[in-house]
């Protein structure tokens, strides 16, 4: 039986007393959950304050990106070995507003899945399509083609150390929650695509779903039999909601 996973991904908000004051509401509200893994992917300039918050708490913390280098000249950039420094367990790849805004290519969402691997941290893997994509028919060819560009860079053995999410692009940040039966579908498809690789990793493999979830949505989204919890972008950002999700996951 898999464990539900709420990963908060902070995207670029926040500040010094605004993630404190998140965390003090958020930590106490959420420490007694069974089965239930909370996790909050912070900018990497917050990486210090939520480690100082955080350790020795049941919150898990990560980053949004990172390099797919392990060092060099690449100004701006950062490796996935200085994340790990900072005690992250988890980094967001190929979120679709990297791949939007940043170009990033299947190809190099691969290659940084790889490179979080070698740092011994969990990549959560993004996967989604666009709302014409969905129009057109082709979510599933779309999904699997941005799956099986990670499967090929990390093999079924390192897609078994990854998250996968399952975030519709037209669901992100709109308003407009995938229907759980919706999403499921999608989830079931991703699961029976790895399974082709191998079935045990299949099996274990954490799917999550991203998409304006929100406390009044979660508990049906997070009930449908492949779905293993939340990728919480805007709700992530207020305690009350982010708890609330937390909860449905139990
Ligand atoms: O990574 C999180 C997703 O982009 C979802 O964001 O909950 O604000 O729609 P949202």
């Amino acid at each position: 039986m898999r464990y539900k996973l709420v990963a908060g991904n902070w995207k670029m908000h926040g500040s010094l007393a605004e993630n404190q004051a998140l965390l003090e509401a958020i930590v106490p509200a959420t420490r007694d959950l069974a089965r239930v893994d909370v996790a909050v992917c912070v900018p990497f300039p917050y990486l210090q304050q939520v480690r100082d918050l955080l350790a020795g708490t049941h919150v898990m913390w990560g980053a949004q990106d990172a390099s797919r280098h392990a060092k060099g000249a690449f100004t701006g950039e950062v490796s996935a070995d200085m994340i790990a420094e900072f005690g992250a367990r988890y980094v967001i790849v190929g979120h679709s507003e990297r791949r939007t805004y940043h170009q990033e290519s299947d190809a190099l969402v691969g290659a940084k899945c790889q490179a979080v691997l070698g740092a011994g941290l969990t990549p959560i893997v993004c996967v989604g399509e666009t709302l014409e994509e969905r129009e057109r028919g082709a979510t599933e060819e779309v999904v699997a083609r941005q799956l099986e560009a990670v499967v090929d860079a990390v093999g079924a053995a390192g897609l078994s150390r990854c998250v996968l999410a399952y975030e519709p692009v037209w669901a992100i940040g709109t308003g407009k929650t995938a229907a759980p039966e919706q999403a499921q579908e999608v989830h079931a498809f991703l699961r029976r695509r790895v399974a082709e690789r191998d079935s045990a990793v299949a099996e274990g493999l954490t799917i999550l779903y991203g998409g304006s979830v929100k406390g009044a949505s979660a508990r049906a989204l997070f009930s449908m039999p492949d779905i293993d919890g939340g990728l919480i972008g805007g709700a992530s950002l207020v305690s009350e909601e982010f708890v609330a999700i937390c909860k449905a996951a139990q």
